[in-house]
């Protein structure tokens, strides 16, 4: 059982800190946050992220997870590492290290025996190097440490079952005996034979940026042959279960909508792109997904227009998921962000409503109405757009939606109602793909 600190509680930190003490090592969760650790010493988590409650409680009460903000301590104590604090999208398009940076030099000056440093946050690639640099300059000289670079494929509203459950570790180190206590640390894995990726520490910077900015691209193309799908009258959803029978394709992030947001896809091909031209590489693909995403959320804005001949002064206006997607709160880089905006540039009245992100979103858009429902959000209204798959959203009574609404107009910008039953009870409706002659809508 190692000794294994955690520097950064947001939904990396606090999820990987949670699950490595569920793994049975002893692990402290560090932040200097005191207003979270606080919360985190009280039992409560300070972010939406199914399953983490459990995971946390469980291993707090085993013994073997505990919350502090003496980093310094939780440093000191620590055989293993884990810097797990925000890399945010810097005004220049880069990845901000500042938090990166001021660890490092904290692990540095807390260097009392050997160490294994460990980088689960996002990284540009060559960041680990200027880690290593950082924490040599401030170390002791007799101090040793190895650096792994061990980046992390977790999906917000899914990340516990993404961590305890992942694909594979990637585990970016030149050092044997890093690789060997990191492949303790991941016991549980590794006897399940989950793949162990050793390589090196730039190669695993890249693994992470290149996994994130395929996803992306998947999803970019998806929608814009959605968007084909649109003029030539086919079926999105036909075309992406036919693709995704394909091996080579796989049906996953092939489910077109309102444009990809969140707090990584959008920073990460931006990071990827800049570096990539800083090193007379031109990404056009990426460059081409983040282009295309953009578009992707004005042309959501068009389309809900388009029911009103681009005209939506004085229309009241729902919106139905506020978060970049269902089952999180998180409202960073998410498509109702640009639609709310435009809808009020346009001189409408929005209501909305989320399960969960409706008080979020309030920071943003104080004028808007937040409902407790989707029942209030669409009453006495004009249009009502849909921007995240909740399961409450699929099962909406059509009949009761068109009886509380002004005028049965509905923007599906995730495909989930069934267009049939849009058809029989007379919606004006738009889709992202699905407008054709639909053959069943599943
Ligand atoms: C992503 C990566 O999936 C994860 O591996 C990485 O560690 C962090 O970034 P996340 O952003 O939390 O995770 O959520 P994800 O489920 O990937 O969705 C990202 C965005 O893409 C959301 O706006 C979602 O609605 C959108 N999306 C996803 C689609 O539009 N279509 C899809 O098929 C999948």
């Amino acid at each position: 059982m190692k000794q294994i600190t955690f520097i950064g509680t947001g939904y990396v930190g606090l999820v990987s800190g949670a699950g490595v003490s569920d793994f049975g090592h002893q692990v402290v969760c560090a932040d200097i946050a005191k207003d979270k650790i606080a919360q985190l010493q009280k039992g409560e988590i300070p972010i939406y992220e199914p399953g983490l409650g459990d995971l946390v409680k469980r291993n707090v009460q085993a013994g073997r997870l505990s919350f502090t903000t003496n980093v310094d301590k939780a440093i000191q104590e620590a055989d293993v590492v884990f810097i797990a604090v925000g890399t945010p999208q810097g005004d220049d398009g880069d990845a901000d290290l500042t938090a990166i940076f001021k660890v490092a030099e904290m692990i540095g000056k807390n260097l009392n025996h050997y160490k294994v440093i460990c980088t689960k946050s996002t990284v540009p690639i060559g960041t680990g190097k200027k880690i290593i640099d950082i924490i040599q300059k401030d170390k002791g000289e007799d101090k040793a440490f190895d650096y792994v670079s061990n980046p992390e494929f977790l999906r917000e509203g899914s990340a516990v079952k993404d961590f305890l459950w992942p694909d594979r570790v990637v585990l970016g180190t030149n050092s044997e005996k890093a690789l060997k206590i990191m492949q303790d640390v991941y016991r549980p894995l590794f006897i399940n034979e989950t793949p162990m990726i050793q390589t090196s520490i730039q190669t695993a910077e890249m693994i992470k940026y290149a996994s994130n900015a395929f996803l992306a691209l998947k999803i970019s193309y998806i929608n814009e042959i959605a968007n084909l799908c649109d003029e030539v009258d086919a079926d999105i959803h036909e075309v992406a279960k036919a693709m995704g029978s394909d091996g080579r394709i796989s049906p996953k992030f092939l489910h077109p909508g309102p444009g990809f947001g969140g707090s990584c896809f959008p920073k990460d091909t931006k990071a990827l792109a800049n570096l990539a031209r800083k090193k007379g590489i031109q990404l056009r693909t990426v460059e081409g997904a983040i282009e295309a995403n953009q578009a992707q959320k004005e042309r959501m804005v068009e389309k809900i227009k388009g029911f009103f001949s681009g005209n939506i002064s004085g229309k009241t206006i729902a919106i139905l998921g506020l978060a970049f997607k269902s089952e999180t709160d998180d409202i960073r880089d998410s498509s109702a962000i640009d639609m709310i905006q435009a809808l009020l540039d346009g001189g409408a009245k929005v209501k909305a409503y989320d399960p969960i992100a409706n008080n979020n979103m309030s920071k943003l858009f104080p004028s808007v109405v937040y409902c407790k429902n989707w029942e209030e959000a669409v009453k006495d209204t004009d249009g009502t757009v849909i921007l995240t798959e909740w399961r409450e959203f699929r099962g909406i009574d059509l009949e009761q939606m068109k009886a509380l609404m002004n005028m049965p107009v509905i923007l599906d910008t995730r495909n989930i109602l069934p267009i049939k039953d849009l058809n029989r009870l007379g919606f004006q409706y738009e889709n992202v793909g699905r407008k054709g002659n639909v053959k069943n809508d599943s």
